[in-house]
């Protein structure tokens, strides 16, 4: 079975993929400089899955150690890479070191698969790259919007480093992924979201509140027009957004793509708010969540969720998982973590 790389292979979205690529029989390389992650994560992808994949710890900045791997695994066939920095506040007091890492690194590995016979390549995207969208639901032709942050920049850079790379590389091809919000964790709970520090999310900021861990959770603007006042977005199950990534490198490397350089909005298609996130999460956990309602936050945008029909005609893939099935994940993984 083809051999593929996924970087940033111990992080939240990243760990919930190798699970599927390794249940549908790929062999799993993963680099992970361990920044945002741990390498416990390996003991939880092997529990699920009865099979540990090879695991190098390399910080993808260090560009002889890039270098270096791709001369010792010249047969990778696919590369999935999501390492990358994600904190958008961090983004703006830190505009370097996020370009350095999602953009440095980008290249680095980009200048290493051109030398490679043939490949695909999956690229964590975000639905970022649109902005406040002047049409609901947002398809993938909606317009790139001037980015919010230094993050929601790389994100936009980086496709256009793809795009631009795909012209010139015959034995490339891509795939940007635009992921709306992931949550949720494994359903056997052994791997899931582990935020350092202060969640910067709505669910990992539920649920540690609701575990004890944060004194409440503050609700920023109900006076949006939308049907209840709050914000938003379109929140998919993590495990859901893994079997994409699996679709899409198939998909590569079948040679099923229309063009080299391709882009795919992953969501559910429905849009809930704040409200209906907290209410969903109050069903499924039966606990009562401490929460206000609070001033409205500078940047963040009214509304946000996904036309799904090209990756669900195109891709062929579809959400399975529903809100309430990701919040409750999300609970029972925060309740284990705590020891709870
Ligand atoms: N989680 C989201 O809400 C979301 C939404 C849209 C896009 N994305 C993108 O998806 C990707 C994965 O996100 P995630 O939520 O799993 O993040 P994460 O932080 O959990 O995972 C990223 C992993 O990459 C590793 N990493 C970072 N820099 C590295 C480097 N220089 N060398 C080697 N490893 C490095 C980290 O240690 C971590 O394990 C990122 O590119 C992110 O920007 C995430």
């Amino acid at each position: 079975m083809d051999k593929i790389l996924v970087t940033g292979g111990l992080g939240f979205i990243g760990s919930h993929t190798v699970v599927e690529l390794q249940n549908e029989g790929y062999e799993v390389i993963i680099i992970d400089d361990l920044s945002n992650s741990s390498e416990k994560v390996l003991d939880g992808i092997v529990a699920i899955t009865g099979k540990k994949p090879v695991f190098e710890k390399l910080d993808l900045k260090e560009k002889d150690k890039v270098e270096a791997f791709f001369a010792k695994h010249s047969d990778v066939k696919g590369v999935i890479h999501f390492a990358a920095s994600k904190a958008v506040g961090e983004s703006v007091s830190e505009p370097l070191k996020y370009y350095e890492n999602n953009i440095g690194t980008l290249v680095y590995i980009l200048k290493e698969l051109r030398k490679l016979p043939s490949v695909g390549f999956i690229f964590s995207s975000s639905c970022t790259v649109y902005g406040q969208a002047d049409e609901l639901p947002i398809t993938e032709n909606a317009p790139v919007k001037q980015a919010e942050s230094p993050y929601g920049n790389t994100k936009q850079i980086g496709e256009e480093i793809i795009k631009d790379t795909c012209k010139v590389s015959p034995n490339l091809k891509a795939i940007a992924l635009r992921y709306f919000n992931p949550i949720g964790a494994h359903e056997s709970v052994e791997i899931g979201e582990l935020p350092i520090g202060v969640p910067q999310n709505l669910v990992p900021f539920i649920t540690q509140t609701a575990i004890g861990l944060r004194d409440e959770l503050s609700v920023f603007g109900e006076d949006y027009p939308t049907p209840d006042g709050t914000c938003i977005r379109d929140y998919i199950h993590v495990v859901d957004l893994a079997k994409a990534h699996v679709i899409a490198l198939k998909r590569l490397l079948e040679n099923k793509n229309k063009s080299s350089y391709e882009t795919f909005n992953l969501g559910t298609g429905t849009g809930s708010s704040v409200l209906d996130v907290i209410k969903s999460f109050e069903k499924v956990s039966g606990e009562k969540l401490k929460y206000k309602i609070v001033g409205r936050r500078e940047g963040d945008i009214i509304s946000a969720y996904a036309d799904t029909n090209k990756a669900n005609n195109e891709l062929g893939w579809k959400t399975q998982l529903s809100l309430d099935d990701a919040m409750r994940s999300a609970w029972k993984w925060e309740c284990k973590v705590r020891g709870k």
